[in-house]
This record gives C-alpha cells, structure tokens and sequence, in this order.
C-alpha cells in the first residue's frame, strides 16, 4: 500500500474552499483506495469540520503538534486536541516548522505525544544543500538519531519518516531531485537506523519522500527511488493534478 500524502500548508485560504478540496480528495481516495492510502494533512483551522464531513477513506493529518502538554502556549494545540477530532496523522519537524525554530529535541516530544494518542507521526528530515564532501548525510544523520534514540524500540515501527531535501521543496526549488539521490538516501537512513536498532526494525519504518513531487516524476521515486510513499505539497491543492498523481501510483503498486 502506497502512502501519499498531501501537505496543504497554509491554504486554500476560505473554509468553502478547504471542504471543496476535502470533498475531490475523498473521491480520488475512494477511487484508489485498495492501492493507495490517501492522508490531507491540512491547516489545523480546518480540520473540525472538515473531519466532521470526510470521516472514512481520506485520513485527516495536523501538519504540526506542540512538543509539550503545558497549557499555558499561546497559540499552539496539542496532540490530545488532533486526538479529540479523529486526526490519524501529523507532520513534525517540516522545514519550514525547523525554519521558524523547531528544534531537534522539540521534533522528539512532539512525536512521542503523537505515539501517546495513537497518532502516526510523518517526522521529515533533509539537508538544506548538497556538498561534494558528503557533509549533508551528518546533517540527515543526527535527524535520524534524535529521534530514534528516543523512541522505545517497539514503538519505532509505528512513525514514518519523509526524506525531504530543503533544496528540492516548493516553487524556489534549485532543481528536482533524481530517483538515485532518493535510493541512495534512503538506504542511508535505513543504515543510520539499522545501525542503532536492528536491520528487521529499520525495514518496518515507512520512509517517503518529499519535495517538488508531482504526476510526472512521482512514480520514479516510488520504483527507482525505493520511497513506500510521497509527500506532497504543491499538487495536492490542485485536484486534478494529484488524482493523476494517485492513478499513476495505483498502477505501479
Ligand atoms: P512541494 O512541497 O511538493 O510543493 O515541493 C513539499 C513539502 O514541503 O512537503
């Protein structure tokens, strides 16, 4: 079963327009659904309705979660909140939730609050650029142990990792990256995991990848890159788009 998933970041701006979006994606994820999981992580503003609508097939994700049950955080919402509306899935430690300052430590909390209420964690991980000393794989390294140090070992079968090189994201992108670069990083996280768990551990762990994927180039990742599912930002706000994106999957899984 492919996971793919749909980043919505902070749009569609209306609340008509977010329920629209939920209502085309149900149908794309009933379409597919014996060879596609269909998760819309979509902005946490949305979701008691829109959970309160779509409740099976699609799965409803928060795209981020406080790292602490402490109440006094203004403008925050915890993992027991996402819990109370039905969401299966929250992103942590997206780029640009490290960019505006979520540290390692807090991608770490987070995550396991998630595990407490039964939430998949989809933790992203990803240089910001490529060297050609290989700097970067210490950079996606220590990412990957923060959190699986931290983590009881029967525990870490239940989170998904997203390989998402920053310079692969969004529309100031430098350039796609190829089906290699992803194999090759995968394997790589599956070593640094290995290495601290155990080979059959590292192999139950979801990793998908991230960044600038869209109906052309994502079957690639899938079949030459090795990922076990997609995350996707741009094109899941463009219907159309991601249900050629999905068929594309559904006929290579
Ligand atoms: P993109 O975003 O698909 O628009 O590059 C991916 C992401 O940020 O998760």
């Amino acid at each position: 079963m492919i996971l793919l998933i749909g980043n919505w970041k902070m749009a569609p701006k209306k609340s008509t327009e977010a329920l629209s979006l939920a209502k085309k994606t149900l149908e794309i994820a009933r379409k597919y659904k014996k060879s596609i999981k269909i998760v819309s992580c979509i902005p946490s503003i949305h979701i008691p309705f829109i959970s309160k609508t779509i409740k099976n097939t699609l799965y409803i994700g928060g795209q981020s979660v406080s790292a602490s049950t402490e109440e006094a955080q203004t403008g925050l919402i915890s993992a027991e909140m996402l819990a109370s509306y039905g969401t299966s899935h929250c992103i942590v430690g997206h780029s640009e939730s490290r960019e505006r300052g979520e540290t390692d430590e807090q991608v770490l909390s987070s995550t396991l609050l998630l595990l407490q209420k039964k939430i998949t964690p989809i933790i992203c991980i990803g240089e910001k650029q490529r060297d050609a000393q290989g700097w970067y794989l210490s950079t996606v390294k220590s990412q990957i142990e923060s959190i699986v140090l931290g983590i009881p070992k029967a525990q870490l079968k239940k989170i998904v990792f997203a390989y998402e090189p920053i310079w692969a994201i969004g529309k100031n992108a430098a350039r796609e990256a190829t089906p290699v670069e992803c194999r090759e990083m995968l394997i790589f996280i599956r070593k640094v995991i290995s290495d601290i768990v155990d080979i059959k551990t590292a192999n139950t762990i979801s990793i998908l990848y991230g960044g600038s994927v869209n109906e052309q180039n994502g079957t690639s990742f899938i079949l030459e890159g090795g990922a076990n599912g997609l995350l996707v930002g741009r094109i899941s706000l463009d219907a159309k788009r991601f249900e050629q994106l999905a068929k594309t999957l559904s006929l290579v899984s």
